[in-house]
């Protein structure tokens, strides 16, 4: 019987442990960011004290000096590493008075946000069918973005607004879709190509997000 149990246990450890290696074999794994990140996450750091499961990188306004007018914050597994192995992170998104975060995804998480100031519409694009869902957020409200979906949200408030952002992986990743198109070195008549837009489109959206022609 002891056997029979010893067994089911090790067989279940084997089809739990690719899921969650850290949790079941040991209480944490803080980052240790000079080392190289994997699949898996960071390998653990030796020495552990509670300041490395805390961070304070969140308390303070982000500046929204940009052409956006808007920052992401975030507390992820390279600000704070004690949520290595974790599978979940943290941001903080300000939004000035008329600003976008623009189409962007996060390619390894799942996000939910929290409107803490502000008023803002949101909204993510499926995969599928590239339905629109489409919500305007007052504070105190929430909403999440499965995994991997196009979503942006910007500011229709006469104030600025403020998310917190819980993200369901360490490492969520940010890929913003102007940036992608636009801010690199993505020859002129491939962009054209790929997006449908015209020379002076992207030649106007290449000086605008900083990309060489
Ligand atoms: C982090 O990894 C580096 C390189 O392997 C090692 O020298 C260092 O001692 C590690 N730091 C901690 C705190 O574990």
């Amino acid at each position: 019987m002891a056997n029979a149990m010893l067994l089911i246990t090790v067989l279940l450890s084997f089809l739990i442990l690719p899921f969650s290696a850290v949790a079941l074999t040991q209480d944490f794994c803080v980052a240790n960011l000079s080392r190289s990140d994997t699949p898996a996450g960071y390998p653990c750091k030796a020495l552990v004290s509670a300041d490395d499961f805390y961070y304070n990188g969140l308390a303070d306004a982000g500046n929204t000096n940009n052409i956006f007018k808007a920052t992401f914050t975030p507390a992820t597994v390279s600000q704070f590493p004690g949520v290595n192995g974790l599978g979940i992170s943290a941001a903080r998104v300000d939004i000035g008075v008329g600003g976008v975060v623009p189409l962007h995804t996060h390619p390894a998480a799942t996000e939910l946000i929290f409107v803490t100031q502000g008023t803002i519409v949101a909204a993510f694009i499926s995969s599928d069918s590239n339905t629109v869902y489409t919500k305007t957020l007052y504070k105190g409200d929430i909403m999440v973005f499965p995994q991997g979906l196009f979503h942006y949200q910007y500011n229709i408030g006469a104030s600025p607004a403020v998310l917190l952002v819980a993200f369901s992986g360490p490492n969520p990743g940010l890929q913003i879709t102007v940036l992608a198109l636009f801010a690199n070195n993505l020859p002129s008549n491939i962009v054209q190509k790929v997006s449908f837009l015209d020379d002076a489109q992207v030649q106007k959206y290449k000086s605008m997000f900083n990309g060489t022609a």
